[in-house]
């Protein structure tokens, strides 16, 4: 299990700290949530932001974007240093070329997608995407509870990646804990991000190592 902890959750007065705490972890990645206050309500960092947590990094960074109209910038985020760069299926008119975009720009190419949109406005696309970034939670905040139906919806979702010859993995993103780790595990996940439940621990290196281990 690939194991990404969402630097949303961690103490933005101490990013340099807790990036070096995530580099001495099993973490596979560092989930990076941008969000606009448009295509979301609330409004996160930007680009100098992940310049500074890339400066320190030693893991690649896997940026979420949560943005209207991500094309405008998706130079600006290899520039920034994002090495996964994921876009909303919901705020992209021509997916293909988006996708084509990314990849052209060294990046691995993930799809974000929210929790009530049906997989199946991936099916055209997922033998050229390297992720799906699929939504446990309505993307805008940390700290929410894990909807349910996500468990059906990755099974599902595997069954097409299996279907199509996919090599995209399967990342689940919201409300992940030790509880439900095993279980979507099992359901055919592949990643998983978690913010609140490592950066809430008095021992996030330990809790990275127990999901890592599910
Ligand atoms: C939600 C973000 C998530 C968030 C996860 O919009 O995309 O990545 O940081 O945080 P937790 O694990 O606290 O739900
Ligand atoms: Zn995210």
């Amino acid at each position: 299990m690939l194991i990404a902890p969402s630097i949303l959750a961690a103490d933005f007065a101490n990013l340099q700290k807790e990036t070096e705490m995530l580099n001495g972890s099993v973490a596979d990645w560092i989930h990076v949530d941008v969000m606009d206050g448009m295509f979301v309500p609330n409004i996160s960092f930007g680009i100098p932001v992940i310049q500074a947590i890339k400066k320190h990094s030693t893991k690649p960074l896997d940026v979420h974007l949560m943005i209207v109209d991500p094309d405008r910038y998706l130079q600006a985020f290899k520039n920034a240093g994002a090495d996964n760069l994921s876009v909303h299926i919901e705020a992209c008119h021509h997916l293909h070329r988006t996708v084509q975009a990314i990849k052209e720009l060294g990046m691995k190419a993930g799809v974000a997608i929210n929790p009530h949109t049906s997989i199946s406005g991936l099916y055209d696309i997922i033998a050229d995407i390297d992720l799906i970034c699929l939504m446990s939670v309505n993307p805008g905040f940390g700290g929410q509870k894990f909807i349910e139906n996500t468990y059906d919806k990755v099974s599902r979702l595997k069954d097409m990646i299996l279907q199509k010859s996919s090599k995209a993995i399967i990342e689940i993103d919201g409300g992940v804990n030790i509880q439900n780790a095993p279980k979507i595990k099992q359901a055919g996940a592949d990643a998983l991000v978690a913010g609140n439940f490592v950066f809430s621990s008095s021992s996030p290196l330990e809790v990275i190592a127990e999901l890592k281990n599910i």
